[in-house]
Parts: C-alpha cells; structure tokens; sequence
C-alpha cells in the first residue's frame, strides 16, 4: 500500500495556485484546482523546467519554458514540444495537510 507523506498544509495552497514541494528527494508540484488538489512530477518531460512555475488554466498547466501543456490530473502530455507524460501522484488532503504518495 502507498505511503502518504504530509508535503504541505491546505492553507498554503488556493485554489488556482502551484507549488513544489520535495518528496523522498523528488521534486513534486502541487496544483489546486477548484478546492482539489493534483501531484505531478515538477520536472517537465521536454527539459528542465519547473511546471510548478507554469500557468495553471482550469485542469492545464503551461510549461514556463517552452509552453508545453500538461493535464495536471492525468500527468497527459496536450502540446508539444513535449510528448512524454509526466508522472502523476496519489494526493488526499486530511486534517488540513497535503499528503502524496510516490
Ligand atoms: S522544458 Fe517544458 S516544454 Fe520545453
């Protein structure tokens, strides 16, 4: 069974924000959108960017670096120049903290 480790508290992310935070070593972005909470790998699949920093519109993120679109739920690759997936990760919010699961 996954292990979920409490990454961050519910207050420090709103709705329609990002964040990374550092899980076991991995870098881990954080999106908020309408109250429910998305983990992906923050690394963007094109090159190294953080997609944490992106622009977040509705369940897509744009990669700050060169504009690859993401879909923060599926980790699903929507534009190129990236075509990889990014990973996706387990989240559930309990007590009022962040917790994700690699
Ligand atoms: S680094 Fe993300 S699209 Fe190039």
């Amino acid at each position: 069974m996954a292990e979920f480790v409490t990454v961050a508290k519910e207050s420090d992310l709103s709705p329609g924000q990002s964040m990374c935070v550092i899980v076991k070593g991995r870098k881990v972005a954080l999106f908020n959108v309408d109250g429910t909470v998305y983990a992906i790998n923050d690394t963007c699949s094109h090159a190294e960017a953080s997609l944490s920093e992106g622009e977040l519109d509705g369940h897509v993120v744009t990669c700050p670096r060169h504009g690859a679109r993401f879909d923060v739920r599926t980790g699903k690759a929507l534009s190129l120049p990236a075509w990889a997936p990014v990973d996706t990760y387990e989240v559930k919010v309990e007590n009022g903290e962040i917790k994700v699961a690699l």
